[in-house]
Order: C-alpha cells, then sequence, then structure tokens
C-alpha cells in the first residue's frame, strides 16, 4: 500500500485497512470526519491494482484523546517514568515499561520455544502411530499452522511496541540496550502477561467477550446510573474511579451513559501498553488477533483454537476515559476525598495487603461516597492479609462504612440477614473452550459515612 499525504511519525496502519480523512488544511479537528466512518477495506488477499491516497493527521487522533485532563495526566506520568526520578531499578515506572517492552519484542521467540518442545516431543509417538495420525489429521500441519498465527501476533506485538515508544517518548535505542542488558543477565522476555494482555482484548474489546461482559456491566452500570441521578445538574460530573481496570471498557461503557467524569487506574506495564494501542487503534474491527493459538488444551476443533478475533468491537474513544498508571495506593495521594464513587471490578482480591485497598477507597471518596464492588476472593501469591467474605464487611463497617440495600433482581443474598449479593461471573476470555473459568462474584454498595 502507497502512502501518501501528511502522515507523521508513530502512526501505524494495518495493510489490510486505510483510514481516509480528509486533508488537514484548516487544523480543525471537529471537521475532521470519524475515521470509522470512512474505512476503506482493501478486499482480498491480493492487494487491489487501486491504490488508495491516505490523509491522516496526527492532530486528529491526538485532540480526540487530549483533553486537558489527559494532557496534565501525560505530564505527571512522563515524569514519574524519568530516569532520573526516584531510584533506578526493577520497580522504577520506565524499567517496568522497558520489561513489558521487551516481552512484547520477544513475543515470536518465548512462544517458539514451547511450539519446538511439543514438537519434539511428537517424535516420540511410534512411527507407525504417527502414520495413522499424520493419514487421518496431519497433525504436523498445525505445528506449521501455528507458528504462522504466532508470526502474525507477533507482528502486532511489534505494532504494540512501536506505538507504545512513541506515547512514552522511548527511543528505540534506550529498549534494545535494556534488552541487551537483561540477556546477558540472564532475564528472559516475559511471555504469560503479554499472552494475558493479548487475550484480555477478548474479554474487553471483542464481539465475543460480550458475554462475560454481561456477568458484571449491566450491574454495575445501571448501579451507578441510579446512584446519580441529577450528576449532570448544579454540581456536576459524577467523578468515578476504577482501579486494576484491565483494559478499561468498564469505564467506556460507563461513558456512554453520559454525565460521568471516568478515571482509571491499572499497574500492569503489559496491560498498559496494550491500552495505548488500542487509544491509536479506535475504529472498530481495526485489529486482529490470534489468542488462543498458544495454548492447546480445551478446544473443540482447530478452527477454534486458531481463530482470529478482531478488535475493537466498538470504537475507542479515549479522551472518554482517562487512565492513571501506576499502584492504586499510591497514584492519587493528591486525591482525597475526589471522587464520588469507586467501583472495584475483580480488583479487591489482587492486593498484597487488602487492607491499604479499603485505606486508600475510603480516603478517596468524600462522606457519603459510594464504593461498589464486584469480583471474586481469589487471593495470590504472598498477600498479607486473606479475608472472608464476613471479614471483610466487618473491617469495611469498622472502617467507616455503611452497607447499603440493593435489588434483589441482581442475585440471591450471600449471606443470611446480610447485604451482599452473589451471582456466577465468567472469567475465561474463550467462550468456546471445554473449560469454564467462573466465580462466584460478590456485588455490595457501601458508602463512606459522614
Ligand atoms: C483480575 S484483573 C481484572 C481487570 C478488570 N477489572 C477486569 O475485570 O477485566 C485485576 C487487575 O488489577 C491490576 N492491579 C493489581 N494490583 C494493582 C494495584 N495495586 N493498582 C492498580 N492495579 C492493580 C492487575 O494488573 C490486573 O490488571
Ligand atoms: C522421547 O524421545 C527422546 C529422543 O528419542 C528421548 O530422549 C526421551 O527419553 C523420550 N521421552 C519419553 C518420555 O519417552
Ligand atoms: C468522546 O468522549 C468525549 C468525552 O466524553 C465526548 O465529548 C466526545 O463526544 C466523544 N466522541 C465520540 C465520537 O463519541
Amino acid at each position: 500500500m502507497l502512502l501518501q499525504g501528511p502522515i507523521w511519525a508513530g502512526l501505524l496502519l494495518s495493510s489490510a485497512l486505510a483510514s481516509k480523512v480528509a486533508p488537514d488544511t484548516e487544523n480543525d479537528a471537529t471537521k475532521l470526519v470519524p475515521v470509522e466512518d470512512v474505512l476503506v477495506e482493501i478486499p482480498g488477499v491480493d492487494p487491489p491494482v487501486e491504490v488508495h491516497q491516505v490523509f491522516l493527521t496526527v492532530q486528529d487522533l491526538a485532540t480526540r484523546k487530549e483533553s486537558p485532563r489527559h494532557t496534565q495526566e501525560k505530564n505527571v506520568l512522563l515524569g514519574r517514568l524519568d530516569r532520573g526520578h526516584g531510584t533506578w531499578g526493577p520497580n522504577h515506572p520506565r524499567h517496568r515499561l522497558l520489561d513489558s517492552l521487551y516481552g512484547f519484542q520477544n513475543y515470536f521467540d518465548r512462544n517458539m520455544e514451547d511450539l519446538n518442545r511439543l514438537k519434539k516431543l511428537y517424535k516420540n509417538v511410534s512411527r507407525q502411530q504417527k502414520k495413522l495420525v499424520e493419514s487421518t489429521i496431519q497433525y504436523s500441519s498445525k505445528f506449521s499452522k501455528v507458528e504462522h498465527l504466532l508470526a502474525e501476533n507477533h507482528r502486532l506485538c511489534q505494532r504494540i511496541v512501536d506505538t507504545a515508544l512513541d506515547f512514552y517518548g522511548v527511543e528505540r535505542s534506550e529498549l534494545d540496550d535494556h534488552i541487551k542488558t537483561a540477556e546477558k543477565n540472564g532475564k528472559v522476555a516475559e511471555k504469560v502477561s503479554v499472552s494475558q494482555a493479548l487475550k484480555h482484548v477478548v474479554r474487553d474489546w471483542s464481539a465475543e467477550g460480550l458475554g462475560e461482559r454481561k456477568d458484571a456491566f449491566p450491574c454495575l452500570l445501571e448501579t451507578l446510573d441510579g446512584l446519580f441521578p441529577d450528576r449532570e445538574g448544579a454540581k456536576g460530573l459524577a467523578k468515578i474511579l476504577l482501579p486494576g481496570a484491565g483494559l478499561g471498557r468498564l469505564g467506556h461503557e460507563l461513558s456512554g451513559l453520559g454525565g460521568f467524569e471516568i478515571t482509571s487506574n491499572e499497574w500492569s506495564m503489559y496491560m498498559n501498553v496494550m491500552y495505548r494501542f488500542l487509544e491509536e487503534h479506535t475504529a472498530t474491527a481495526a485489529e486482529s488477533v490470534y489468542p488462543f493459538v498458544d495454548y492447546w488444551s480445551h478446544h473443540v476443533s482447530n478452527a477454534d483454537m486458531l481463530r482470529k478475533v478482531s478488535f475493537p468491537d466498538t470504537p475507542v474513544n479515549g479522551s472518554a476515559v482517562l487512565l492513571v498508571e501506576g499502584d492504586f495506593t499510591t497514584v492519587f495521594q493528591d486525591k482525597a476525598g475526589y471522587f464520588d464513587a469507586i467501583v472495584t471490578h475483580f480488583f479487591i482480591d489482587t492486593a498484597r495487603n487488602i487492607i491499604s485497598y479499603f485505606d486508600t477507597i475510603h480516603k478517596l471518596l468524600p462522606p457519603g461516597g459510594y464504593w461498589i464492588n464486584f469480583g471474586p476472593l481469589l487471593y495470590g501469591t504472598a498477600p498479607f492479609v486473606q479475608l472472608s467474605l464476613e471479614e471483610i464487611i466487618a473491617v469495611a463497617e469498622a472502617m467507616g462504612f455503611e452497607l447499603l440495600d440493593t435489588p434483589d433482581k441482581w442475585g440471591g443474598l450471600t449471606t443470611e440477614g446480610g447485604k451482599v449479593r452473589g451471582w456466577e461471573a465468567v472469567y475465561g476470555f474463550n467462550e468456546r473452550a471445554l473449560t469454564k473459568n467462573a466465580y462466584q462474584s460478590q456485588f455490595w454498595i457501601a458508602r463512606k459515612r459522614a
């Protein structure tokens, strides 16, 4: 595809899709046609003879997310990412960013290690058995198919890296140096977190994830809508915080209700790097990934395992949500009493110290502010305390939260006489798998007492 017209660094175009926008003659973003309205699909595998002229302006994408809030937060973020800020080491935000990019950058190699191991194991099947397996199902051809799709995913990962380098203002040479040092120290590129970030795209930003989202979103959206009926009145936008937001879909859904100022927060740089890619690749079905190609269990068919998932299933409006990167308990130091509601969605059990999460929630809410929770109690590897549901409620009440009544249409009460409700919510990414990962997730609304 030939690119003509003003194309600036940092813009990545899918080879299958071209976005065409009017030439930027007036510098007026509001005059630009939304990208999704002018998508020009280049049909088929063979490039058509016709060459599409592509005019894309950075202003178009940039002004769509750079509200004053976004600009200010980006400055704060870049400050925190500065090498001179704080102590340099594995926990430095820039170090964690570079580590995550090392992971994305090495997607193919890390996954080929696994594939090569599987190929080797197959050799242990006897000649006769192999003959049967090859003549009936051509088992070996699966290896080459998987390899091909890993290469496809790898291309996506490289573009995720490119977008991140651009967004965070990191030179390629710095990443190269970081990787060289890591390799010299025997530190292998992370594989699982990259795979998880790609799978999370299915949960948050694909049509396939709808079923999974439906377990939680209707309740949370309706709850927030009901708690803030006058949010567009004199008091102004209701301010909502979503810590541990993953790839942020809930916040974007919430923005659709109008009248909310939405802040999401995420600690994982694998998620954040993926989210920055989504923010720049906003048009429906602009991208695709093969999320299940790295795992051979629980498939009905090869077609299921090898299937492509396109994303996003709806345009991503970067300016509708502000992502604040970093640890929930530390990045909002200056925001005491700022948020009208905090929504912990599949989040509280991720804490090293769950009491610090509660302290932070309490501090960031004004008296009368709401804490809405939905999620499991799946504690991680080394949490300082591991509370049962009853213990959580007792601690929350002692801290100054009051549990509110909620409608029973959402689910049954978990304990007799209690206020917490529970129902099953899937967290599995792959709706066609022969396995299910779901939690009896717990829902409550707590209000900070005056
Ligand atoms: C189980 S995931 C849920 C993500 C999303 N809410 C969802 O339901 O799809 C929990 C998320 O919390 C993030 N997280 C863990 N500790 C955090 C912290 N201290 N501050 C912010 N995010 C954190 C993790 O990186 C992870 O993305
Ligand atoms: C598989 O085959 C390799 C090489 O022939 C051999 O070293 C290995 O022990 C075999 N593994 C098993 C589990 O039989
Ligand atoms: C994106 O979100 C902003 C802020 O909520 C809103 O003003 C704007 O109209 C939205 N754009 C689109 C195309 O929905």
